[in-house]
């Protein structure tokens, strides 16, 4: 892994000396106006959407101000199989960690964050999942807000995607269902484009043991309970991302949107009142810790979306959270609401590693730096091979059942019948976020994720300066049912390779997950080996229909309760997190957030 990471850090130099400036994006401040229409704070995964959308009329004028810099030039994101590698502690990424976390037996977990334009969805591994029809219902259900349910979604859904062959053309025939997916949206989503080694026996497993672990043809049609193949936002072997989708050429082009990166907002604040709300059209932004502060104005919206960690801290900032805790730091209340940065939810991980006989393994490529530059040549030059995808090779989705002892305290966390509990990610390779990854050898690894947890944690202010990392605390297995579905989720890999397939293929559990047989001994592993999937949410979450003023931090237009134009679209407003690896719903809440404004503005299309 040291030699990989030094290798890869010289590709990353190597490519940066290669970086092109694109004329419509800026970093000087002298080239803005000094106002806008709209300023989207952050060019990450739903802001590009909003400005996307909001310029598609001419008459309107968007802003974004990004902290990270150009995706443009940066080839290393591009390249799928590099996803890994992207973070943490990069030049594209905020290098935040949590608080010790109390039952991982303190350890601190690395919580990076995309910094760059594209955000988070520049930096992801990719998997594209929209999540089960239950989950967009309890939103409606929640919110009282129809639009926010499957059915109402379907627009925004397809809106998004557009579903292209994989790298290497194969015929896809069993593989997913195209009659379902978009072909006309901004982010191009694919399957793996290059065969691994363990595809046969992933997918022989779901007929030998098509009871627990069913092949489900495409787990995108709302109902993903079972096996199948991963489906990625990649387009010809390539990263698709917010910033390529949404913010290609073709739109920055728009004589109405600006953009400038390696610059961020410290603070919104208020210009007026109307209706009795103070009205937030001020944007105050900085280029560094000690440097000026600058001002631009909204005169229509300032939109948040500085992602599930910083929106919250931007509008603790600028006075919207509890009153007493910012009256300990000393800054001045603006709005009383004590929601903001409460009820972060995040998915716990953990990865089982195999030792395994076979010797195909994205290990060999880790190991050996001359098939690595092999590799990459064979991807530069003919946009094939294994560099064209991510790490992860199929995916599955499962369900506790309802009769089991671990609800018999608990409420089923799940949004319903089609939520999963838990999911399995299999790696043809050696995975890990905890641990070590070990110089020689060959892997298999099943990673576990609690994909529908009750467990909450926080996102608070350490100080008054915007350049100080805030204290994040997802609150990994602070209820208990968490954990217990973890273990449970370990013990269905272990299950899924009792296969008779696998039989001549593994050897063992890698390091100490060998010889667990107790509840508590695969407990205590899961203390030991838990850590992020890195989707933070409901930081800023809509509130219930009908809430009193204080509950929820915004309204289910993802207006901010309490005041008048300012509105929160990123993963921060939802109240439940996605059973699903959250991108595709950040995605299409960003799509329909954009219609809701365009419609409040009477912006055309
Ligand atoms: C390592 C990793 C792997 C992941 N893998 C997957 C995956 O495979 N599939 C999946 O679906 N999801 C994945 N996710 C999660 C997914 O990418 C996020 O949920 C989603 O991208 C969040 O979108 P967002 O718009 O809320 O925030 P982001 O995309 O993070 O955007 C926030 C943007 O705001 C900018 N910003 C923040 N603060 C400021 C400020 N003060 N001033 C100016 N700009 C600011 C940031 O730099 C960033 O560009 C992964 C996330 C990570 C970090
Ligand atoms: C994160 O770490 C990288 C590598 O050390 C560094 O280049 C980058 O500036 C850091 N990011 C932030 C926001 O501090
Ligand atoms: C793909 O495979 C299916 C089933 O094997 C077959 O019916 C179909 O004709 C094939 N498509 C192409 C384009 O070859
Ligand atoms: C590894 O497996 C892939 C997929 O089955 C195959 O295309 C490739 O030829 C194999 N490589 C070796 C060295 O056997
Ligand atoms: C920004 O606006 C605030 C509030 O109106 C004002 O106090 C401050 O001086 C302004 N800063 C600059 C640099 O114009
Ligand atoms: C490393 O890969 C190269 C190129 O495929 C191959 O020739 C060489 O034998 C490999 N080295 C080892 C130690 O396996
Ligand atoms: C592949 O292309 C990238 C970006 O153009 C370059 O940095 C890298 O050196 C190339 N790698 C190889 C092995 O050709
Ligand atoms: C749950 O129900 C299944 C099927 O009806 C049954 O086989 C199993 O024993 C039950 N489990 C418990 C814990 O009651
Ligand atoms: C549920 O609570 C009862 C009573 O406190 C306890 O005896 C039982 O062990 C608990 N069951 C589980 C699964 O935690
Ligand atoms: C598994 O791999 C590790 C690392 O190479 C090695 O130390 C260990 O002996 C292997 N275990 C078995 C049972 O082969
Ligand atoms: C919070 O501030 C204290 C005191 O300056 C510092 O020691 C600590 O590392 C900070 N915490 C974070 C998460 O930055
Ligand atoms: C597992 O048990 C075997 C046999 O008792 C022992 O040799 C091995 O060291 C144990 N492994 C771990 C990780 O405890």
């Amino acid at each position: 892994m040291a030699k990989l990471q030094s290798l890869f850090t010289a590709i990353a130099i190597s490519s940066l000396a290669l970086q092109g400036i694109e004329a419509k994006i800026v970093s000087s401040v002298s080239e803005l106006r000094q106002s806008y229409d709209f300023v989207v704070v952050g060019g990450g995964t739903a802001g590009n959407v909003v400005a996307n959308r909001l310029t598609e009329d001419p008459g309107a004028t968007v802003l974004i101000i990004e902290a990270g810099i150009s995706n443009e030039g940066q080839e290393d994101i591009i390249v799928p199989f590099f996803a890994v590698q992207a973070s943490p502690d990069t030049i594209w990424t905020w290098n935040y960690t949590t608080t010790p976390q109390a039952a991982l037996n303190n350890r601190i977990v690395n919580y990076p964050r995309g910094r760059v334009l594209g955000g988070s969805s520049s930096i992801n591994f990719m998997v594209y999942t929209r999540g089960p029809i239950d989950d967009f219902d309890r939103y409606a259900a929640f919110t009282g807000d129809e639009g926010w349910s499957w059915n109402s979604l379907q627009e925004f859904i397809l809106k998004v995607e557009k579903l292209v062959p994989p790298a290497d053309g194969h015929n896809t025939t069993g593989m997913i269902d195209p009659s379902i997916h978009g072909n006309n949206g901004n982010v191009d989503i694919s399957i793996r484009g290059a065969e691994m080694s363990i595809d046969d026996m992933v997918v022989e497993t779901t007929q030998q043991l098509a009871g627990e672990f069913p092949f489900n043809l495409d787990m995108n049609n709302g109902k993903p309970l079972g096996v199948g193949w991963v489906q990625s936002s990649i387009g010809d072997g390539k990263r698709s991302s917010s910033a390529t989708g949404y913010l290609a050429s073709q739109f920055l082009s728009r004589q109405n949107l600006d953009v400038i990166v390696e610059t961020q907002v410290t603070k919104v604040f208020k210009t007026g009142i109307a209706n009795g709300l103070p009205v937030i059209g001020g944007v105050e932004f900085a280029q560094s810790r000690s440097g000026p502060r600058y001002n631009v104005t909204a005169r229509k919206e300032v939109i948040l979306s500085a992602g599930a960690v910083n929106t919250p801290q931007i509008l603790l900032l600028s006075g919207i959270g509890d009153n007493a805790a910012l009256e300990k730091l000393g800054i001045e209340t603006l709005v009383d609401s004590p929601d903001v940065g409460q009820k972060f939810i995040d998915h716990p991980l953990l990865s089982s590693q195999f030792n395994v006989t076979g010797t195909n393994t994205s290990d060999t490529v880790r190991q050996n730096a001359t098939l690595f530059m092999e590799l990459f040549e064979q991807y530069n030059t003919t946009g094939q091979g294994l560099f064209v995808d991510s790490p992860i090779d199929h995916i599955g989705w499962f369900r506790i059942p309802d009769n089991s002892t671990i609800f018999d305290n608990t409420t089923d966390p799940s949004a319903g019948p089609t939520a999963p509990h838990h999911e399995l990610l299999f790696s043809n390779g050696f995975a890990s976020f905890v641990g070590e990854t070990p110089s020689e050898g060959h892997y298999l690894s099943i990673s576990s994720s609690v994909v529908s947890p009750a467990s909450r944690g926080s996102l608070t202010l350490n100080s008054t300066d915007p350049f100080d990392f805030p204290i994040i605390d997802p609150g990994f297995f602070s209820s208990p049912v968490d954990l217990a579905i973890m273990v449970e989720s370990i013990k269905a890999a272990r299950r899924f390779l009792t296969a008779p397939t696998w039989k001549d293929y593994i050897i063992t559990p890698f390091g100490s997950g060998a010889n667990l047989t107790t509840d508590a001994d695969f407990e205590a592993f899961a203390r030991a080996n838990t850590g992020t999937i890195f989707h933070p949410a409901g930081t800023a979450a809509m509130a219930p229909k009908d809430a009193a003023p204080g509950v929820g931090v915004v309204n289910s237009d993802l207006t901010v309760r309490g005041v008048s134009g300012l509105r929160v679209v990123d993963a921060s407003v939802f109240p439940f997190i996605p059973a699903a690896h959250p991108q595709s719903a950040v995605y299409v809440f960003g799509e329909r957030a954009s219609s809701l404004i365009k419609e409040k503005w009477g912006l055309s299309s």
